[in-house]
């Protein structure tokens, strides 16, 4: 299979196995922050099933990384058959265990960082990564409007404190249940 086979059949049983994923509609703004950022070295905190880090990783070439983080066994065993199955396992690891812990102990740079694990821990996992990071990186983080609240602290961070240039950006629905979402987009200066 290629990797938009993957991405379709992924797409297809998401909503009924409850995997929550980033989606087509707000997966179209990773694509395009990763075609024009064109990272060499990537993160991504939180990967289910694979599906964000096949979207990111398909653009890819030879010699690129992501580096996935994913706390449970189970789900980082479904992202590694997937990449397999979409042929980019040459271009993704995956790392299991708490992204709080796994973070401090990866190796740099990082061009960029995709957040989407737990929600109030958003601001740690940048604070953590931020050693990897140098000007022109750029961090996506998902699930800002839904999860507003929960990520005031991270949002009032890129937003205000000097360090990034920072874009809110929204998404329709992906399956029409739900109310659509957002990404912040933060460019390290
Ligand atoms: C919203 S899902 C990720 C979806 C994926 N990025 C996508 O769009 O295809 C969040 C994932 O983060 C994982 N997770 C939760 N806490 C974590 C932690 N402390 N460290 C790493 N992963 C964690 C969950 O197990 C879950 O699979």
């Amino acid at each position: 299979m290629n990797p938009d086979e993957v991405l379709k059949s992924i797409e297809e049983v998401a909503p009924t196995r409850g995997w929550p994923i980033i989606g087509p509609m707000r997966g179209k703004l990773l694509d395009e922050v990763v075609t024009s950022h064109r990272p060499d070295r990537m993160l991504e905190v939180g990967t289910n099933v694979g599906y964000s880090a096949i979207r990111m990783a398909r653009h890819l070439v030879k010699g690129q990384k992501l580096v996935c983080v994913e706390i449970r066994d189970d789900m980082a065993r479904a992202a590694r058959s997937n990449f397999e199955k979409a042929g980019l396992s040459d271009r993704i690891e995956v790392v299991i265990g708490d992204a709080l812990q796994v973070i401090p102990t990866l190796k740099g740079p990082l061009d960029m960082v995709f957040l989407d694990a737990v929600k109030d821990d958003y601001l740690a996992y940048l604070k953590s990564a931020e050693k990897f990071l140098h000007s022109g990186s750029v961090v996506v983080a998902d699930n800002v409007k839904s999860h507003e609240s929960e990520v005031k602290s991270y949002l009032n961070y890129v937003r205000n404190s000097g360090a990034y240039s920072s874009k809110y950006r929204e998404a329709p629905p992906n399956w029409g249940t739900d109310i659509g979402d957002a990404v912040e987009v933060s460019v390290m200066l």
